[in-house]
């Protein structure tokens, strides 16, 4: 299996460490080859047919700050360029999200699909702003689009949804999409001002680097959309959502919470509206979990309401998830 990367940040660099760790079992297990043969960060690319040296671009991004430095004899390239030029067939995009124009991940994940790669996103942002037409693009060009990355990182919610509840019908859901804000209001709970809360929490790095993407629900409001299309095969996209972040909470806000044995979490939640607001829920609510950890409960028809509970985001857990993208795509390709 010959893959581009696009970006080479922190998940990317967990991808390459995992593939090369893994290459026999992937080998013996699955029958799987993957090789990387692009891949490109701001700062240039690197790339080889016959695939490139993990260890290596790993080191190479660790010492010089991009991959660049792999080979300088190489031509520097755009990813576009990439994608129209080298040999592969899949596309994985972990450039950053943004929910403006979802660029370059939208140019990228586009022109692979029309150049008929698969592609595996972790990228929410080309999801958020254009599932709906995504989903066209990929079935018109005879083509799978995975994103299992984009919601709960490493714990495989939309699989469980998807797959393990298949045949039942799914009312609603509500869950706690983002790590960040989580980990925000139970340091609020403990006692901390929203401000120390966040500084706490920049300073430990979960914070995106425009904060506005976790403290004004977009990045919760990104998980919804996915969730929503995929799941209940709703039509939506960002501009659907209605959101409330999290800025104006006060401490009396999550005091008057506690008095009443609850606490202030801030859920995703699809009714008969899609929304995500800060909402009081019960301590005892299996949802009710506490720092970076996601939760989602889904409520269906016979099966009643089932919870998952894990990681939502770190490198190596999101590598995990695009690994299962890969098998998965591995599996469906080879029964054609
Ligand atoms: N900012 C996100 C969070 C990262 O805090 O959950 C994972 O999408």
């Amino acid at each position: 299996m010959r893959i581009i990367l696009c970006g080479f940040g922190v998940v990317a660099q967990s991808l390459a460490k995992l593939l090369e760790s893994r290459t026999s079992d992937l080998y013996s297990k699955y029958g799987m080859k993957p090789r990387i043969v692009g891949v490109f960060d701001s700062k240039g690319c690197a790339y080889d047919n016959s695939g490139l040296d993990l260890k290596k671009l790993v080191n190479v991004k660790k010492e010089f700050g991009s991959v660049r430095a792999y080979d300088k004899s190489q031509k520097i390239i755009s990813g576009l360029d990439m994608i129209h030029n080298l040999d592969a067939d899949v596309l994985i995009e972990t450039t950053a999200s943004n929910y403006k124009d979802a660029e370059p991940g939208m140019s990228h994940i586009i022109t692979a699909m029309k150049k008929g790669l698969h592609v595996i996103s972790v990228n929410k942002g080309p999801l958020a702003l254009a599932f709906p037409s995504l989903m066209e693009l990929a079935t018109y060009n005879q083509v799978l689009l995975r994103f299992s990355g984009t919601v709960g990182g490493g714990t495989p919610i939309l699989d469980y949804a998807k797959n393990s509840l298949r045949g039942e019908r799914i009312i609603s859901f509500q869950g706690i999409l983002n790590g960040t804000t989580n980990y925000i209001l139970t340091n609020m709970a403990k006692g901390l001002s929203f401000n120390d809360a966040l500084s706490d929490a920049k300073n430990k790095g979960y914070v995106e680097a425009d904060e506005s993407l976790d403290l004004d629900g977009l990045d919760a409001a990104a998980k919804l959309v996915i969730l929503a299309n995929w799941i209940m095969g709703l039509k939506v996209t960002m501009k659907d959502i209605e959101k409330i972040g999290i800025r104006k909470l006060t401490s009396k806000d999550i005091d008057d919470a506690a008095k009443k044995s609850c606490s202030v979490k801030l859920i995703a939640s699809c009714n008969d509206k899609l929304v995500v607001s800060p909402i009081e829920i019960k301590n005892d609510d299996p949802l009710c979990v506490d720092g970076t950890l996601n939760a989602i409960s889904f409520t269906s028809e016979h099966s009643g309401t089932q919870t998952i509970i894990g990681r939502g985001a770190g490198g190596i857990e999101t590598a995990s998830s695009i690994l299962r993208d890969l098998l998965d795509i591995r599996k469906e390709i080879s029964k054609t």
